[in-house]
């Protein structure tokens, strides 16, 4: 088990690194799952600096190309990387208070430039296609180039990334490519704003498709006769 505290960078970087697998284009849309979590973005800007701050805004928006988009205000760092340097990583955040705590740190507003996942005691482990680092704690990452922004609700910005590279820890997933819920255990945004309080969902059910009737694409519901 790695200790967060008493473990050295290279240490914790080595560690991190070696649990986890990448995942061939077609995996995908099946490690996007759920569609939506609480991420940590990781960006860079054009001069190197790392940057990450937390979102909750962020959807896995279409199977193939796999997207994800996310919304912040223009104002915010995140956003003037992409902006900069069309790239970004999202990294789901498990349920786990020690992580969520560090969490919360790269969530502060310090000054451009300053690498909040150093201040915050989270690794930084290369990421396989972009620039920016994935995050060693967190156990699923999307590699993303920006497809598209969109600024609205005047400093609003929406930004789509196609994934361009995929990765989890290797327990997190089975040998079809599926996600094991209870393993990745993403933290899910709790409806309360930023006040430290969340949500963890692993539970899954198998639900049988059931319908006796026609063909569907064929198919009018009886009307009464009206
Ligand atoms: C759990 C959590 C979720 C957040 N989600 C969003 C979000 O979806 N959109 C947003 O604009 N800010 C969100 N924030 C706030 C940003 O993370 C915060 O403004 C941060 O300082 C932005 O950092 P940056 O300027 O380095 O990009 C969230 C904060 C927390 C703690």
């Amino acid at each position: 088990m790695l200790d967060l505290k008493q473990d050295t960078e290279a240490a914790r970087v080595k560690s991190f690194m070696d649990r986890k697998v990448d995942v061939p284009e077609s995996g995908y849309d099946r490690l996007g799952s759920p569609v939506a979590s609480v991420v940590v973005i990781t960006t860079m800007d054009q001069e190197g600096r790392v940057n990450a701050a937390p979102v909750a805004t962020c959807l896995r928006n279409n199977h193939v190309p796999t997207c994800f988009e996310f919304t912040m205000d223009i104002k915010r760092h995140t956003a003037q990387n992409v902006l900069a340097t069309k790239q970004f990583v999202v990294n789901i955040v498990p349920f786990d208070r020690a992580v969520l705590e560090r969490v919360h740190v790269t969530a502060m507003p310090f000054p451009k430039g300053v690498n909040e996942l150093s201040v915050a005691g989270l690794t930084a482990i290369p990421s396989r296609v972009v620039r920016a680092p994935r995050i060693g704690e967190c156990r699923s990452h999307f590699e993303c180039e920006l497809e598209w922004t969109k600024q609205w609700f005047e400093t609003r910005l929406t930004i789509v990334g196609r994934v361009v590279a995929a990765s989890i820890d290797r327990d997190c997933i089975d040998d079809k490519g599926y996600v094991i819920h209870e393993k990745l255990m993403p933290v899910q945004y709790a409806g309360q704003a930023y006040n430290g309080k969340y949500l963890g969902i692993s539970e899954t059910m198998d639900v049988a498709w059931k319908w006796d009737g026609p063909d569907p694409k064929t198919y009018y519901p009886p009307t009464n006769g009206q």
